[in-house]
C-alpha cells in the first residue's frame, strides 16, 4: 500500500469515532483531508464541524458541511487530526502543515483526540522531526534564541521566499536536531517562552486513540 491509502485507510476507520448527531472537530493536512472527505460522505448524520484551520474550514464546506465558530461551540464528543510524529502512548509533535495552534485549540475543547496517521509517524521517542514552534512575528528572534539555548537549531519558515504567515498572523520557528526526553515538561518549558504563541509538542494533552495505518491492516491503541 502506498502512504497515501494508509492515509485513506485510517481516515475511513475514524469514522468509526463520529458522533450522530453531534459537532465534530477536525484537523489539518493530508490525512485530515482524507478524513473530511468520509465525513463528507456521511455529513446529514452530524451537525457540523469546528475547522482548525481555513484550509480545513473551506475543504469542509465544500462537501456542504456546516463549519460552526469555536466561540459558538461549548463540547465537542471528538477532534480527530494527524500527527507527524507521534509515540505508542499518544504523545505528539504536529504542526507541519502550520496549524498548530488552532489545532491544540480546537482539540482543548473535545472530550477525546483521535489520531489518524500513516505509520512511519509511530516513533519510540519525538524530535526527528523538527518541532514547530508558533510565535509573535515581532519576538521571533528573542524566542530563537531562547530555543537555541535548549540544545535545537531553529529555522524560521519560510513560503516563497517569505516567512510562512499563519491563519493567525504568525510565524513559525522549527526547531532542529532536539533531542526531547520529557515531551510534558519540554511543552511547559516552550510554552512560558514569552513571544511563543504554541508549542508543537501535544504531550500533556497527547491523543487518547491512535489509529496507525500498516500494511496489515489499521492498528488502534488507546
Ligand atoms: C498540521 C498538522 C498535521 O496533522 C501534520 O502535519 C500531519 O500532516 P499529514 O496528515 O499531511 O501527514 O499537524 O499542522
Amino acid at each position: 500500500m502506498t502512504q497515501d491509502e494508509l492515509k485513506q485507510a485510517v481516515a475511513r476507520a475514524a469514522i468509526e469515532y463520529v458522533v450522530e448527531g453531534e459537532i465534530i472537530g477536525v484537523g489539518t493536512g493530508s490525512t485530515a483531508n482524507y478524513f473530511i472527505d468520509e465525513l463528507g460522505k456521511i455529513k446529514d448524520r452530524i451537525k457540523g464541524a469546528v475547522a482548525s484551520s481555513e484550509a480545513t474550514a473551506e475543504r469542509l464546506k465544500s462537501h456542504g458541511i456546516q463549519v460552526f465558530d469555536l466561540n459558538d461551540v461549548t463540547s465537542m464528543p471528538v477532534y480527530i487530526d494527524g500527527a507527524d510524529e507521534i509515540t505508542a502512548s499518544g504523545a505528539m509533535i504536529k504542526g507541519g502543515g502550520a496549524a498548530l495552534t488552532r489545532e491544540k485549540i480546537v482539540a482543548s475543547v473535545a472530550d477525546k483526540f483521535v489520531c489518524i496517521a500513516d505509520g512511519s509517524k509511530l516513533v519510540d521517542k519525538l524530535g526527528k522531526f523538527p518541532l514547530p514552534v508558533e510565535v509573535i512575528p515581532m519576538a521571533q528572534a528573542a524566542v530563537a534564541r531562547q530555543l537555541t539555548k535548549l540544545g535545537g537549531e531553529p529555522r524560521l519558515r519560510m513560503k516563497d521566499g517569505q516567512p510562512l504567515v499563519t491563519d493567525n498572523g504568525c510565524y513559525i520557528l522549527d526547531l532542529h536536531g532536539l533531542q526531547i526526553a520529557d515531551p510534558v515538561a519540554l511543552e511547559e518549558q516552550i510554552n512560558n517562552i514569552v513571544g511563543v504563541v504554541t508549542v508543537g509538542l501535544f504531550a500533556r494533552r497527547g491523543a487518547n486513540v491512535g489509529l496507525l495505518g500498516m500494511a496489515e491492516g489499521v492498528k488502534k491503541f488507546t
